[in-house]
């Protein structure tokens, strides 16, 4: 399963790309406005940083302008950016272009199965359900990603299902049991899923102990 952060805070990127095992990272124009800087600026840098995919999102409306932008990302940003696209009809006329370039896509605010269907149908790299934003409606988030992952099962799909909108550990872990192929999370749900008290406490008293066995001269 591929782990992706979802932040434009590149010392939060820094931070968890050192664990090794950070595969990409997503933005939005919302997480973009949050870390104060220039778009494009702050994109190329995370994608120097971390070497996987790095969405990018398009903030045109219409098919043409979306497809303009991606182009222009894609021309001007380093070759892991893969445009990100919103799930709207004109979304995925430029989803199906951009496909057709060999570009590599996001479809992004999915909120049912038949939309997570025709993004892959346009080509879609990948196809983002949003989980949380789900569950504050009163609904289960997860449910999408189970009809999704059993649509997927029944076709040749090449998309990969990327779970968004992660609130907490427990979401990763059940899009784990479901099979989603990717999860992208905030940082602090990065380190919530590395950290266990036991694993401090074990740790504390084994360097209590070693520093017993060090004082006896036997280290
Ligand atoms: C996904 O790519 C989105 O950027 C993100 O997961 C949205 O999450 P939110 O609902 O916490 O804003």
């Amino acid at each position: 399963m591929e782990f992706f952060l979802d932040t434009a805070d590149v010392d939060e990127i820094r931070e968890i790309a050192a664990w090794g095992i950070l595969d990409g990272v997503t933005t939005n124009p919302s997480l973009i406005k949050k870390s104060g800087r220039d778009f494009k600026e702050v994109v190329a840098e995370i994608a120097s940083i971390c070497d996987g995919p790095i969405s990018a999102e398009v903030t045109a409306m219409d098919t043409a302008g979306m497809i303009e932008q991606g182009l222009a990302l894609k021309a001007e940003l380093p070759e892991n950016v893969i445009i990100k696209i919103p799930c709207t009809p004109e979304g995925l006329a430029a989803t199906k272009v951009l496909s057709d370039e060999g570009i590599k896509t996001n479809v992004t605010l999915i909120f049912s199965a038949s939309q997570a269907l025709m993004a892959a149908k346009a080509g879609a790299t990948y196809v983002s359900p949003f989980i949380g934003r789900i569950d504050d409606t009163g609904h289960d988030g997860m449910e999408l990603i189970a009809e999704i992952m059993n649509t997927w099962a029944n076709y040749d799909i090449d998309t990969k299902v990327l779970a968004a909108s992660i609130r907490h550990p427990t979401h990763v872990l059940q899009c784990i049991q479901l099979g989603a192929h990717t999860a992208t999370m905030p940082a602090k749900t990065f380190r919530q899923l590395m950290s266990h008290p036991l694993t401090d406490k074990g740790l504390e008293g084994f360097m209590r102990d070693w520093a017993e066995v060090e004082a006896a001269g036997n280290a």
